[in-house]
């Protein structure tokens, strides 16, 4: 390049508002492992919400940087580390796991860097180990499960066998409907944890189920061990004995088409279905479908209003985000009405406040599997549970 060329350019460069450099977020997701399709989705929907935006807000331009945490807490904490450290990013969002996520946690606070939750459902990150900077979109565990438990009891299931991966999330989902069941009058007849990601075939699990007798199994699973577990269920005939109820992303619309009608009759809670009538999420389905070919599932909403969380934060700030406690407060004042329904941040955990639905894998004309709602559970938002908030 000639002298004369260079040199406008160079002062166009030092002419440039610091403002003007791009917002970075982290996407920390898993595109490999048990959850690779999660992270794909979740991905594939912020990216829309920030095109929405025109890719940019004040002028800066809004890019997704993608690090694959291999749905494996050591590969989480190495990834969040090289985003801030190495990309220098303005945000994270993901990731799936609550074992990634408390993997993580710690880093991210010291970092003061804000990170956006779609999914992992870790308790004690808007409990005890709570952090002004750790903001959740997607739901806590217990909040998922809490409505589960009487509801089922009140529709008559007297007794449950849980099951579930073995790992945090696992844990917490059984613990939280154990409670709420055993509270409401229900009793819990045998559990088990199957080997996190380890885990392809259920037979000796769907056999402990079936001869424990219950009226009920309470399940969760995700991923493709969602896909194994209820092929499996079905080829084993376990509903002709036993009521499948549970955490319902294990009939998420993101595994039905590979579950097809093996996921009919499944009974559980959601914070979210494509069928939900409202403006918001007729308009977010009609483009991820016609992007995507496929359904939107619940990953795809929280993904979704994960970006949007971030921009309307963003706008609130004019693109500033330098004051991490400015941008944190934006999205405190940031109400939505996504494709969820309202969903609101609780600035005292920084949690979600959201509609827990009650759904039933229902077939429809030609075979297909749908949800559907069968009951809403408005509003529901957790206690503190010990969160202290500390900059
Ligand atoms: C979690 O690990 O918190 C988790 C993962 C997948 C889900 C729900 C929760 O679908």
């Amino acid at each position: 390049m000639k002298i004369h060329t260079v040199l406008p350019a160079l002062a166009l460069l030092a002419a440039l508002p610091a403002q003007a450099q791009d917002i970075k977020v982290g996407a920390i997701l898993p595109y490999s492992g048990v959850y690779a399709s999660i992270g794909e989705e979740i991905t594939n929907a912020m990216a829309m919400a920030f095109e929405e935006a025109g890719n940019a807000v004040n002028g800066r331009a809004l890019k997704i940087i993608r690090a694959d945490t291999e749905t494996k807490p050591n590969v989480a904490a190495a990834k969040a580390r090289e985003l801030v450290t190495s990309d220098n990013v303005d945000f994270l969002v993901g990731p799936v796991a609550s074992s990634e996520a408390m993997a993580i946690r710690d880093f991210v606070h010291q970092s003061k860097i804000p990170l956006v939750m779609p999914n992992a459902g870790a308790n004690v990150l808007t409990g005890e180990k709570c952090s002004p900077y750790i903001v959740r979109v997607g739901f806590s565990n217990d909040q998922f499960v809490r409505p589960t438990g009487k509801w089922l009891f009140d529709k008559g299931v007297k007794s449950a066998f849980l099951l579930a991966p073995d790992y945090a999330a696992g844990r917490e989902l059984m613990g939280g409907f154990k409670k709420s069941f055993t509270a409401a009058g229900g009793k819990i007849v045998g559990e088990e944890y199957s080997p996190f990601g380890q885990t392809s075939d259920f037979g000796p699990y769907l056999a402990k189920v079936k001869d424990a007798k219950p009226d009920a199994v309470f399940v969760f699973y995700a991923g493709s061990e969602a896909i194994n577990f209820i092929k499996q269920a079905a080829d084993f005939q376990l509903a002709k004995s036993v009521k499948i109820t549970g955490a319902a992303w294990t009939v998420s619309p993101l595994f039905l088409p590979a579950q097809g009608e093996a996921a009919a009759g499944f009974l559980g809670s959601l914070n979210y279905v494509p069928a939900l009538d409202n403006p918001a999420n007729k308009a977010f389905q009609a483009k991820y479908q016609e992007r995507h070919k496929r359904v939107a599932s619940e990953f795809g909403a929280a993904g979704y209003e994960s970006g949007r969380l971030i921009v309307e934060a963003l706008k609130r700030t004019q693109g500033a985000t330098k004051d991490k406690k400015a941008v944190i407060e934006a999205m405190h004042k940031v109400e939505m009405n996504g494709p969820r329904g309202p969903v609101k941040i609780d600035p005292a955990t920084n949690n979600v406040i959201q509609n827990i639905y009650m759904v039933e894998a229902r077939k429809g004309a030609g075979g297909k599997v749908d949800l559907a709602v069968v009951d809403t559970i408005a509003n529901v938002k957790d206690d503190v549970n010990g969160c202290a908030m500390s900059w």
